[in-house]
Formats: structure tokens, C-alpha cells, sequence
């Protein structure tokens, strides 16, 4: 706010919060901490804490204004929000996960069992279907248990890139078969504390997504590379990219736009980056979207 005729102010802030300032101003003589939205000079939006006072300098009427960018401390405040509410669907899961799967364990041996009887050769295969269904039952719920922050990892130096060499023959036979591909694009990486099976699972539901939303012959590119002490790995597709007016919902567990999703993909993803100190953002427009993840301070694990 230096060298800022307020006049200027104007310019720089959204009108509803203009005329709260000047009105303050007018009848109190100040505004303290005053949440407001800044537009910087290259159009980028920030929130700043702001403050002013009428004081006289000299027979001068002047104005005292302070501004206090906050836009770090908001972004830190909607990530811990974020994860305090996945971490409370993964307690739930893990309260309840526990009662749930001792009977489906119960349930799944009997089917199992009578399935081989002689009189039951004819239902063999609803059997198998009964057993797949609990299966599948299962298997939400131990999604649902990756969501809780207190969930036990297993953190080991390895390389990001050796993961995701590991997963590729998968990943390619899946895009294959859908008449897509899939490209690798590995840069060097110093090895990161992580753990394996989550990070596989975060690659794999941001594959998945990215294939979904591609027609056949899209290609889907994996890249890793370093960028100002930072790991990160990118995820981009040729798909139809994400809406803008449900860019903020993505990540809510159980949203979905698809028939069949369970839209626990993207909170999966943030709960397990959230463990790794790794932000989540992504660019997305009707050419495709592009999803960042950013290990933060990876080269102080360097060896
Ligand atoms: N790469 C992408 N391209 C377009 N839309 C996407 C992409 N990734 C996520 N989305 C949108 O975000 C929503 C939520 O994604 P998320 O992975 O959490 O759930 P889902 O894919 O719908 O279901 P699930 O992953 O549980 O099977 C999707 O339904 C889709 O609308
Ligand atoms: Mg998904």
C-alpha cells in the first residue's frame, strides 16, 4: 500500500468491499482487519487483511493503510479443513469397518463352503457372483479406511520414478485395451520417504480419472521432474476437462459426475498427499486436464 493514493484503492479491490471501506472510514475514522481481495498487477487474485486510519500529518488529512497478504494462510486453512473432514469419514470407517467385515468374513466362508456342495452344482456361478459382490464390499471399505490421517504407512526411501515403472505394464494394458496410450516422461529424481502402496494407489485413481475422461486414441502422459526443491509428478490427459463449476467440489468425498463412481477417487488422492506433505492442484480446460502433485522440500530427503 506504499506509494498508493487511496484513490487508487479502487482499482485494486471488488467494489462491495470498497464502499465497506470508505463507509468506515467516513463514520469511525477506521477499518480494521477487513478481509479483502486484492487483484495484483499481473490480474492474480490474493486475500489480504486490511487496515486503515485517518490521521492528521501536519494540518494534512491523511490516510494509514496496511494491508496483510493472508492468501498462504487461507490456502493452508481450506487444506486442514479438507483433511480434518476426510479424516473424520476414515474414523468413521475405521469404527465401524472393523464390525462390519467380521460378519462379511463369516458370510463369505459359508457361500464359499456350501458352494462345493453337490446339490448346489448348478448355482456355482451365483455363488462365485455372492462371493465377488462381498469382495467388492470389502474393498470400499478399505477405501474408505485410506481416507483416516492416523492410518498406519510405511514410509521408505524409494524413487518416485521406480514406482511408476513398476506400475506401467498394468497402466499400458488397461489404456490399451480402451484404444488409448499412455506416455512416460521421467525425469531425474532424488528418492522420497513414501509409501509404496499408497502412492501406487494415488497414481493408479489419477490414471483412472484421466482415462475416463478421454475418448479412444487420447493419449495420457505421466511426468516427474524437480522445480524449486519441490518433486512433482503430473498426471495429463486429452480428456474433456473439468467444468469450472464443479472444480471446487472435486475431491468432496462422493462426488461423482459418473454413473458408476464412487467419488472417493480425489479424496483418496488429497488424504494420501496430505500424508506425504504433498499439495494437490490441477489446470483443466476443454483440451484436457492436467493434475500436479507437488512434493514439497523433497530435496532435503536427498541422501
Ligand atoms: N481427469 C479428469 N477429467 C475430467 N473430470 C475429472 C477428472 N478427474 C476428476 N474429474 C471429475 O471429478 C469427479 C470426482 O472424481 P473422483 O475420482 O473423486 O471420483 P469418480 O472418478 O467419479 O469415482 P471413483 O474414482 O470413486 O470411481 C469425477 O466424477 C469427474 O467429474
Ligand atoms: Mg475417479
Amino acid at each position: 500500500m506504499l506509494n498508493k493514493q487511496s484513490s487508487e484503492l479502487s482499482g485494486l479491490i471488488r467494489q462491495s468491499d470498497y464502499e465497506h471501506i470508505y463507509e468506515s472510514l467516513n463514520q469511525q475514522g477506521t477499518v480494521l482487519n477487513r478481509e479483502v481481495e486484492l487483484i495484483t498487477k499481473s490480474g492474480i487474485k490474493r486475500t489480504a487483511l486490511f487496515s486503515a486510519e485517518k490521521i492528521m500529518i501536519g494540518k494534512e488529512m491523511c490516510l494509514l493503510l496496511v494491508s496483510q497478504d493472508i492468501t498462504e494462510k487461507k490456502r493452508l486453512e481450506k487444506e486442514m479443513a479438507r483433511l480434518e473432514r476426510l479424516d473424520l469419514i476414515g474414523q468413521m470407517a475405521a469404527g465401524i469397518g472393523h464390525e462390519i467385515r467380521n460378519p462379511m468374513t463369516t458370510v463369505r466362508g459359508y457361500l464359499q463352503y456350501i458352494s462345493k456342495k453337490d446339490k448346489y452344482a448348478d448355482e456355482v456361478e451365483t455363488f462365485q457372483l455372492m462371493i465377488e459382490e462381498l469382495d467388492r464390499a470389502n474393498e470400499i471399505i478399505t477405501e474408505y479406511l485410506s481416507l483416516s490421517q492416523d492410518r498406519v504407512v510405511d514410509f521408505k526411501r524409494i524413487n518416485l520414478n521406480t514406482i511408476i515403472q513398476h506400475l506401467y505394464p498394468i497402466l499400458s494394458v488397461h489404456t490399451k485395451m480402451e484404444d488409448k496410450s499412455i506416455e512416460l516422461n521421467l525425469g531425474s529424481l532424488p528418492d522420497l520417504y513414501l509409501d509404496k502402496k499408497e502412492m501406487c494407489q494415488l497414481i493408479l485413481n489419477l490414471v483412472r480419472n484421466g482415462l475416463e475422461a478421454m475418448p479412444v486414441k487420447g493419449r495420457l502422459t505421466i511426468s516427474t521432474y524437480r522445480q524449486q526443491g519441490n518433486v512433482i509428478l503430473e498426471v495429463e490427459d486429452q480428456g474433456r476437462g473439468i467444468p469450472n463449476e464443479i472444480k471446487d467440489k472435486v475431491g468432496t468425498p462422493f462426488f461423482t459426475t459418473k454413473l458408476n463412481g464412487t467419488g472417493l477417487g480425489m479424496a483418496i488422492c488429497y488424504s494420501i498427499a496430505g500424508r506425504h506433505n504433498a499439495l494437490i492442484d490441477f489446470q483443466s480446460g476443454p483440451q484436457g486436464t492436467k493434475v500436479r502433485v507437488k512434493f514439497q522440500g523433497a530435496e532435503e530427503t536427498k541422501a
